[in-house]
């Protein structure tokens, strides 16, 4: 692990994304319980932060903010106006800004704030189980060091790509961000096929989730390229076969690229908003 000092984490809005990603901090040992505060008008979240990880709360985003290294965004797109008027000046020039809002430009950040030090994330819900993936860019004002500080909170719960381009989170956001969507609604089709064809649920369940699980880790422990590892899978006249016929038969790739496509203009047409 890298040698940067952290001394307070402040998550403006206290919801599903920043609990995964208390849990990845805490986890990992970034920082301890005391160094973190997260700000939510919920008092039954606020208590149920307290409770579980033993997190300090509030309900003032400005005090939460305060002295803290690294101002995490969590709210939703629509609450980051709101956010963003409120501490509006408040922040001192080295605190970094980490936003994980989708489709709320690094700019518009900046300039509601009046901070030059922003970093945007595009992080996704497997965070909940430390195995997301966030893609994020920075503005030019953050330093090595800020942008070591980053990577060390983002890989506290899962991995992370830096890039260069903020376009390249609108496309991220149509695959990693909506990536879990899709991958669930396959393999719930998968599990009712097999359900369809005798197997129970439970026994459809567990071979569908750890056919998946192998598969990934397959591809990338060999790294070799997927047209190979499933032609290794292939044999003529055989079962899989006669399987992936169906599948290209029934456009498969095409209805993929489609959807991923048709998420991209989406996420696209939301930055504008
Ligand atoms: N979930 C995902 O898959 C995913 C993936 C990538 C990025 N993101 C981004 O992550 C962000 C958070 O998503 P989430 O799923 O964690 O949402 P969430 O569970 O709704 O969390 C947002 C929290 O912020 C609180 N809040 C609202 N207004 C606030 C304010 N003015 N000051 C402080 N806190 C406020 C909300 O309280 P109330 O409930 O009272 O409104 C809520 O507890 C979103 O911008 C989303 O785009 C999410």
């Amino acid at each position: 692990m890298s040698g940067v000092v952290i001394e307070r984490v402040a998550f403006i809005g206290g919801g599903a994304m920043a609990e995964a990603m208390i849990r990845g901090l805490l986890g990992k040992e970034i920082v301890g319980r005391a160094q973190i505060i997260a700000s939510d008008p919920l008092v039954e979240r606020r208590t149920w932060l307290e409770g579980q990880y033993g997190v300090n709360t509030t309900s003032d985003n400005t005090e939460a903010a305060r002295d803290a290294t690294v101002v995490i965004l969590a709210v939703k797109p629509q609450q980051m106006g709101e956010v963003l008027t409120g501490l509006r000046g408040r922040l001192a020039a080295p605190q970094l800004v980490l936003s994980i809002a989708a489709g709320v430009k690094i700019r518009t950040i900046a300039e509601g704030l009046e901070h030059d030090r922003v970093v945007r994330v595009m992080p996704n819900t497997p965070a909940q189980v430390g195995a997301g993936m966030s893609v994020w860019t920075a503005t030019d004002a953050v330093g090595a060091m800020e942008r070591e500080i980053a990577q060390s909170i983002l890989r506290s719960f899962g991995r992370e790509l830096y890039v260069q381009d903020e376009a390249y989170l609108d496309m991220a956001t149509a695959v990693n961000g909506s990536g879990p969507g899709f991958i669930f609604l396959f393999l719930e089709a998968m599990i009712d096929a097999a359900v369809h064809i005798g197997l129970s649920r439970g026994m459809a369940e567990e071979l569908v989730l750890q056919t998946a699980f192998g598969s990934v880790l397959m591809a990338r422990e060999t790294g070799r390229h997927l047209a190979e590892l499933r032609n290794a899978v292939t044999s003529p006249a055989g079962t899989t076969a006669e399987g992936l016929y169906v599948l290209e038969e029934g456009r498969l790739r095409a209805v993929v690229d489609r959807a991923i496509a048709a998420a991209y203009e989406r996420s696209k047409a939301l930055g504008k908003l």
